[in-house]
């Protein structure tokens, strides 16, 4: 492993603080810039040096970048709610990509050499085939993934220009917590379906809503490819090699081409908690697409990603002792 520092952006959040501790659990040097928007300050290990700012900060970056021998940027910091975009596109567009750009040119003036990506599936909208590769066109139907796109056009563009290169991962549906507790997903407001499910087991919530049963699924309601965080940031330090490996860019899904319906995943959270709770189907929620399940081929050949959490039995259990932990916490 390289000894110089990996920046991650958002390393105080959900995502972000998993990669951290990933980083210190293969001997790696993190540096964590967040803003705590909402992120926990509490997620980073003190070990770990911290700056609270804007990651599109460009005098903190220099700051940063002038102090620390950065040799790679992981960039997490964003906004992540997709029916929010469309309220304040405006916000989702400078957070998400003009602050992206910021940090790009900031890496590319202190000649750091390598650049990971958090991308979405929501770069593709509305698929047209059941399992979407790589290749699939990108025709992103809200202002989150058109956020998003744009900063892998950005990454594109600079990494033919420049001395860099690239991972963009398109995560699927990210789920779960760290297997042995150390971090998990604290974000105070919930619009993720496993989390929202956790919390209606554990009595934090009254039940919970299905946002449509109409779709042309098997029973009606969507599907995902619910991946666990931590077979998500392994797949970063495997980019991470990748890119100090070959000198070439690389965008690449993460999941596990397995789709699971709302109801499917409604039913693991009954069983894995024992808790039955009210569910009530509701009209479909804006900008859901049926069906979106994830070609894992490029990850599992090109980054040799082996995941060890494929099973949603595991993520359940995962998510839910990290809400039971919140709950004993807020005691
Ligand atoms: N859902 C419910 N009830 C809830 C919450 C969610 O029925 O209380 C449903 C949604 O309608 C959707 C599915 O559960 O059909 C999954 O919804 P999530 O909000 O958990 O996740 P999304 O698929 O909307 O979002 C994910 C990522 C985004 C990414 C998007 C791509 O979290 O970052 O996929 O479309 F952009």
């Amino acid at each position: 492993m390289n000894t110089k520092y990996v920046l991650v952006t958002g390393g105080a959040g959900y995502i972000g603080s998993h990669m951290t501790l990933a980083l210190l659990d293969a001997g790696a040097k993190p540096i964590v810039v967040d803003n705590l928007s909402t992120g926990i300050r509490s997620a980073v290990p003190p070990s770990v040096p911290f700056f609270h700012g804007n990651c599109g900060d460009e005098a903190l970056l220099d700051d940063i970048m002038k102090n620390y021998d950065v040799n790679a940027i992981v960039h997490f910091a964003a906004n992540i709610i997709v029916a929010d975009s469309s309220v304040d596109p405006l916000g989702y567009y400078r957070n998400n990509t003009g602050n992206a750009r910021a940090l790009i040119d900031a890496a590319v003036r202190h000649r750091i050499p390598h650049f990971i990506f958090s991308s979405s599936a929501a770069v593709y909208g509305e698929p047209n085939t059941a399992i979407i590769s790589e290749d699939h066109p990108t025709n992103p139907i809200n202002p989150y993934g058109r956020s998003k796109l744009m900063v892998e056009w950005i990454l594109a563009d600079v990494a033919k220009a420049y001395p860099i290169n690239y991972a963009a991962l398109r995560y699927f549906n990210v789920a779960g917590a760290d297997p042995i507790g150390r971090t998990g997903q604290s974000s105070v407001k919930a619009t993720h379906l496993i989390k929202i499910a956790v919390q209606a087991a554990l009595r934090k919530r009254p039940g919970m809503d299905i946002f449509g049963d109409d779709y042309p699924t098997s029973d009606g309601t969507c599907v995902r490819d619910y991946v666990h965080v931590g077979d998500l940031v392994q797949a970063h330090l495997a980019a991470l090699a990748y890119l100090r490996r070959e000198k070439e860019n690389l965008i690449c899904n993460v999941g596990y081409a397995n789709g699971f319906s709302v109801q499917e995943v409604i039913e693991v959270v009954k069983n894995v908690s024992g808790v039955d709770f009210e569910v009530r189907v509701q009209n479909r929620r804006a900008g859901d697409p049926s069906r979106l399940v994830a070609s894992n081929r490029r990850a599992t050949e090109m980054l040799r990603w082996s995941p060890r959490y494929d099973d949603l039995k595991t993520i359940v259990r995962h998510a839910l002792a990290w809400e039971q932990r919140l709950l004993v916490d807020q005691l």
